[in-house]
């Protein structure tokens, strides 16, 4: 190869390595900027910055400037760091939250959701509570979107808190953004990176990580992950509304309960709803930051029913040897049986823990068919295109 070819191929290469998949919206905004230079340069008018460091921020926690919003949209600029805090989205309007991108970030990008390297944000959001006895779970989220303290309330046994007649944010989305809660580095008891309630919300490029309960989406919510990261142990999807999850990596910290355990609805409730977890086009793999010493080889299992109402659909979703062969396992010793009013199911898995030949009798294994007849789509399972989700991310 010419010199001069190799040479730009290299700077390429060089730029690609710190390039996250992006929205084409705000990317001018996301990158950072050279001193002198606002970093407010290629943003939407009124979008607050907020920063720990940079004398030009608007704020210097997340949670003032959310605060701070008055009606109408809002776009809140957050810059490199490592927030120690607690962030409630109460407000209906819509909401966008954007992490800094790294300056020399170019549209020449690769997927942030890679399995070849456990990716981190420019910016985190962190915080250490755990659920202690008689404390409801959403005491020990980092991120709350939920119209008030009632919506947020996740309850006990099949059906949880008593349902609300309330709805929040109509549209939250969050950009290169890390959420993380740091209680243990291990099962402690439930330790919540999200809770989402009540709301519509979507991620893009964005990494949740804790052991035990890590993503809840609540009651009345719909959220879409895409091209994202979840790590956990225990039950690590959780809850009772409806979750799409596209091009995600699901990292396997330790084997406990299930990857995901969700409640369902009948039709009573909600008539028509949807209500499950919908996972494609993902990884499920054993977490690149997993115990060297924690044993997953057949031990982590895709999910098991927090109700019998539960649905969770996995599709063209690569497995790795962390997965039991059995796929799904009961609730617990009190209920030994995974009901046929789950709904439990898998299409075009692969990889070693993909292999569906000694799958529980209880689940279905759905050809191409029945993935149409069924209309496992996106504005299949939120019964419309949702107008909240930014379709022009590109991967
Ligand atoms: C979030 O804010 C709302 C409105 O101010 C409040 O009702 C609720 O208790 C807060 N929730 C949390 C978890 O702080
Ligand atoms: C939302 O909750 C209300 C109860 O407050 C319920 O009647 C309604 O069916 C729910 N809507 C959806 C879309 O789930
Ligand atoms: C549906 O759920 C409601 C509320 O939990 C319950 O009262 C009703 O009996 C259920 N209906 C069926 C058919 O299971
Ligand atoms: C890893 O596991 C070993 C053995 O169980 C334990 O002693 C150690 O504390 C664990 N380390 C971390 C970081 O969890
Ligand atoms: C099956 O999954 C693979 C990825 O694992 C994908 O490339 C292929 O398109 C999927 N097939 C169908 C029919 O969706
Ligand atoms: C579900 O299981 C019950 C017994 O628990 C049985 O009576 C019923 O026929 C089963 N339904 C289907 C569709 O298999
Ligand atoms: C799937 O697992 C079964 C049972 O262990 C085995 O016989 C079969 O060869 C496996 N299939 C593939 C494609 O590895
Ligand atoms: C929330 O999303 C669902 C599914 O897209 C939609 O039916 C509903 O109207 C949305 N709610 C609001 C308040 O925008």
């Amino acid at each position: 190869m010419h010199p001069k070819l190799l040479s730009a191929v290299a700077f390429l290469l060089s730029c690609a390595a710190h390039v996250h998949a992006l929205s084409p919206i705000f990317f001018e905004c996301q990158k950072q900027k050279p001193g002198g230079i606002s970093p407010l340069l290629g943003c939407p008018e009124g979008t607050i910055f907020v920063s720990q460091t940079d004398p030009k921020a608007h704020f210097r926690t997340i949670q003032s400037a959310v605060e701070s919003l008055r009606e109408g949209p809002a776009i809140i600029l957050i810059a490199e760091g490592s927030y120690d805090e607690v962030v409630n989205i109460s407000r209906t309007d819509p909401l966008t939250m954007l992490g800094q991108l790294p300056r020399h970030a170019t549209l020449s990008h690769k997927p942030f959701a890679n399995p070849q390297s456990a990716n981190m944000n420019l910016v985190q959001i962190w915080f250490n509570n755990w659920v202690m006895t008689g404390e409801d779970d959403d005491t020990s989220a980092v991120l709350t979107v939920a119209p008030n303290n009632a919506a947020a309330l996740i309850g006990a046994g099949t059906d949880g808190a008593p349902l609300q007649p309330v709805f929040g944010n109509v549209d939250f989305k969050m950009y290169n953004i890390d959420v993380q809660n740091r209680a243990a580095n291990y099962a402690i008891s439930q330790a919540l990176a999200t809770d989402i309630s009540y709301s519509n919300a979507s991620f893009y490029a964005c990494a949740f990580a804790s052991y035990q309960d890590t993503w809840y989406t609540g009651k009345n919510a719909s959220t879409f992950m895409i091209d994202s990261v979840v790590f956990g142990q225990t039950d690590y999807l959780f809850g009772f509304g409806t979750a799409w999850f596209q091009n995600t990596i699901f990292a396997n910290r330790a084997c406990g309960g299930g990857l995901v355990a969700w409640k369902g609805f009948n039709q009573t409730y909600a008539p028509g709803n949807r209500y499950g977890a919908y996972i494609s086009d993902s990884t499920i793999m054993r977490s690149p930051d997993a115990n060297a010493t924690t044993v997953t080889d057949g031990k982590c299992f895709l999910g098991r029913p927090w109700n019998d109402l539960a649905i969770t659909v996995f599709l063209s979703t690569l497995m790795d040897d962390s997965i039991n062969p059995a796929g799904f396992e009961p609730f617990d010793s009190a209920r030994p049986v995974i009901m046929n009013t789950t709904y439990y199911a898998e299409f075009n898995s692969s990889g070693p823990g993909g292999n569906t030949s000694e799958r529980v009798a209880i689940e279905h294994l759905l050809t191409a068919a029945d993935v149409v007849a069924e209309d496992f789509t996106v504005d299949g399972v939120f019964l419309e295109h949702p107008k909240w989700i930014d379709y022009s991310y590109i991967l």
